[in-house]
């Protein structure tokens, strides 16, 4: 061995060398072929924003690209919920709370995600949610959101604060479009609205229920969060220090509710707080007849945002509503609101049949809507998933969290033995917790349990 330190060399894959040549010449020769035998570089990506991607395997690590892209007041305006949080995170937990029950030897060679909602077929049970103020995150904002939805035909709900406008965005690709209204006080904007939304084609509209005032959001209040936001000295440093995200905004239009542009106070000219905003606007007395008044102004399909019991579930059918959103605004309004993977199968089993169910909360992998889905669901909704796509990168951002999301949801269907959305059936999952198990869940026991009361859930 004296003499030969090579011999018996193995480092991680390389193989031992037997070189027949002397020398360290020879040596560094047949080292280096044998590493030449088990490199392999990726092709050199001069686009800085594929580069960046690349580097992401999950919306997580999105959210990671976004949160050094943005400045902090953006990245917590986007990332942030309600006082404690306890909703947001439980939104996600919750899906954690959930495994498969994979059934194996089934044929599927040919797995098939599409579905339909509202009478249209789509080619994945997932609507982008509403999100305001979305240019924050990116100069193009609704727009590059919207043409990735198109891209693959999923609807796109254009939100009330959206800062492009309703024809902007209706000329954004084929795909599906959405309106999403809050209340004004002015009942005679919101008509407007929905006509302009009926006249460029929307085939929905949404009406957000859970925002009689707006939530404490204390990352928010923390730093003093306006919209638009004010220049400051922190603004300035975070500005300098996320040259890119500054750039967009410093050579892009001003920032606005392009959908109230002109309207003084209601347009987002002037800096003001989301809760001065939301507080002085919209209209806290908002009740089960304006849903009814806005009925006789809209006769499409109908969306309620924001239910988060049986009994509301129950009022809505009662009301001839289409679909109900489950949602807690993703936990931005009401801390300790149920999460939604949670009111699910109570609702489903209250209402399931009568009304189309939208699971809005908490999503960030394929696999969860396979689980939300099993739970009674017909199609589950994002908002900060495609939010942090498009802080890391733009629409192409956006495209690969659909991406993930859809190729996840196919991968979890394969490996749980569902070819079709049909298939996708309550015994797939079980709660992970033995004390939900026993209490009447019926296939998560082996055994029917007893009808499982709804309110047992949710009060
Ligand atoms: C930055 C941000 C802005 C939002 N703006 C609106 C809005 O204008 N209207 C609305 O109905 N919901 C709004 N939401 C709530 C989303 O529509 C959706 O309910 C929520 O994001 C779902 O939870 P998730 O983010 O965990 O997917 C917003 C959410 C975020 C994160």
């Amino acid at each position: 061995m004296v003499g030969r330190p090579w011999a018996g060399f193995d480092i991680g894959g390389i193989p031992k060398y037997r070189p027949k040549g002397r020398g360290p010449y020879a040596w560094a020769m047949r080292l280096l072929e044998s590493f030449r035998s088990v490199a392999r570089f990726r092709p050199i990506e001069f686009d800085a924003t594929r580069r960046r991607l690349s580097r992401a395997a999950s919306v997580d690590d999105l959210r990671r690209l976004a949160k050094r892209r943005l400045p902090a007041g953006v990245f917590h305006y986007i990332d942030g919920g309600a006082e404690d949080e306890r909703t947001m995170n439980r939104n996600v937990e919750g899906f954690a709370g959930l495994e498969f029950k994979p059934r194996v030897l089934r044929d599927v060679s040919n797995v098939e995600t599409a579905s339909r909602l509202l009478g249209r077929s789509i080619p994945a049970p997932l609507i982008l949610a509403p999100t305001g103020f979305t240019r924050i995150a990116h100069p193009e904002g609704e727009l590059a959101v919207a043409r990735a939805a198109a891209g693959i035909g999923l609807p796109y709900t254009l939100s009330t604060m959206g800062t492009r406008s309703i024809e902007e965005v209706a000329g954004v690709g084929t795909g599906p479009k959405w309106f999403q209204v809050y209340t004004w006080r002015d009942r005679g904007l919101v008509r407007e609205l929905v006509e302009r939304a009926a006249a460029a084609g929307y085939e929905a509209i949404m009406l957000t229920v859970d925002t009689a005032v707006l939530g404490r959001r204390e990352r928010d209040v923390r730093r003093g969060l306006t919209l638009p936001p004010k220049l400051g000295l922190d603004t300035v440093v975070e500005g300098v220090i996320h040259p890119a995200w500054t750039y967009g905004l410093l050579t892009n239009e001003p920032i606005t509710f392009s959908n109230v542009v002109g309207r003084h106070g209601v347009d987002g000219t002037s800096a003001v707080t989301l809760s001065e905003y939301t507080n002085s606007q919209f209209d806290a007395a908002l009740s089960w007849s304006d849903v009814d008044w806005l009925r006789t102004v809209w006769d499409g399909p109908l969306v309620l945002k924001g239910i988060q019991t049986v009994e509301d579930a129950r009022l809505a059918v009662d009301h001839g509503i289409e679909a109900i959103a489950l949602s807690n605004h993703g936990g931005r309004q009401l801390d300790d609101a149920p999460a939604i993977v949670e009111l699910i199968e109570p609702v489903a089993q209250a209402v399931g049949g009568q009304i189309e169910l939208i699971a809005d909360g908490g999503v960030r992998r394929g696999g969860d809507i396979v689980k939300a889905l099993a739970l009674g669901a017909d199609a589950v909704m994002i908002g900060r998933a495609y939010l942090y796509g498009l802080g890391a990168g733009g629409q192409a951002g956006v495209d690969q969290v659909l991406g993930f999301l859809v190729d996840g949801m196919a991968r979890t269907m394969a490996l749980t033995g569902c070819q079709r959305v049909d298939d996708i059936t309550r015994d797939l999952v079980s709660w992970r917790d033995p004390s939900r198990r026993a209490g009447g869940m019926g296939p998560n026991s082996g055994r029917p349990g007893p009808p499982l009361s709804p309110g047992s859930l949710l009060t």
